[in-house]
């Protein structure tokens, strides 16, 4: 049975997603992308899922080091969204657009975002051009409470 694509696509699109800054460390190198393939996956323990590009230079660091941040971004936050998904100059280079400090895992967490959560890598699924990353919730930081920035606000597209 061949697979109705136009379909396919269109339904795809209709998952809501939100749009955060995944954060990653391995050795003295940070690294931050754009994510929104992001959903909660278990209250207890508290876990979360991530699609992550098989080809992306976080992936690799996440397999290798077993951790990654997510930070919540404010629904304000389109254009450092748009950072972080562009081509930088050097691993870890969109960091100098967003300040950040380092949480209990070592994870890049950002200042201005609402928060952050700093996950240790439980499972993972590889197969097609996304590795999909279960974590387990180890900390997280919420420095203030308002509106997250949701994929359906910011006219840009990534599914189907
Ligand atoms: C709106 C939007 C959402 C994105 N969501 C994801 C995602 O969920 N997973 C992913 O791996 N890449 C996603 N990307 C693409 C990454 O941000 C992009 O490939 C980035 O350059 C990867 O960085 P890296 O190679 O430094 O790890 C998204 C891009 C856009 C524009």
């Amino acid at each position: 049975m061949a697979l109705n694509a136009d379909a396919k696509k269109t339904l795809l699109r209709k998952i809501p997603h939100g749009v955060f800054i995944c954060g990653v460390a391995e050795g003295n190198e940070v690294n931050g992308f754009t994510a929104s393939w992001v959903t909660q996956g278990s209250f207890e323990p508290p876990l979360v899922v991530m699609a992550v590009r098989a080809d992306s230079t976080s992936n690799g660091m996440i397999q290798r080091s077993g951790r990654f941040s997510l930070n919540v971004l404010s629904a304000d936050q389109k254009d450092l969204a748009a950072v972080f998904f562009k081509p930088q100059k050097g691993v870890g280079g969109r960091f100098d657009a967003a300040p950040y400090q380092l949480g209990e895992l070592g994870l890049p967490i950002l200042n201005d975002a609402l928060g952050a959560v700093e996950c240790e890598l439980v499972g993972q699924v590889a197969h097609g051009d996304h590795t999909v990353f279960v974590g387990e919730v180890k900390s997280a930081v919420l420095h203030h409470d308002g509106a997250a920035l949701e994929l359906s606000s910011t006219g840009w597209q990534y599914g189907g």
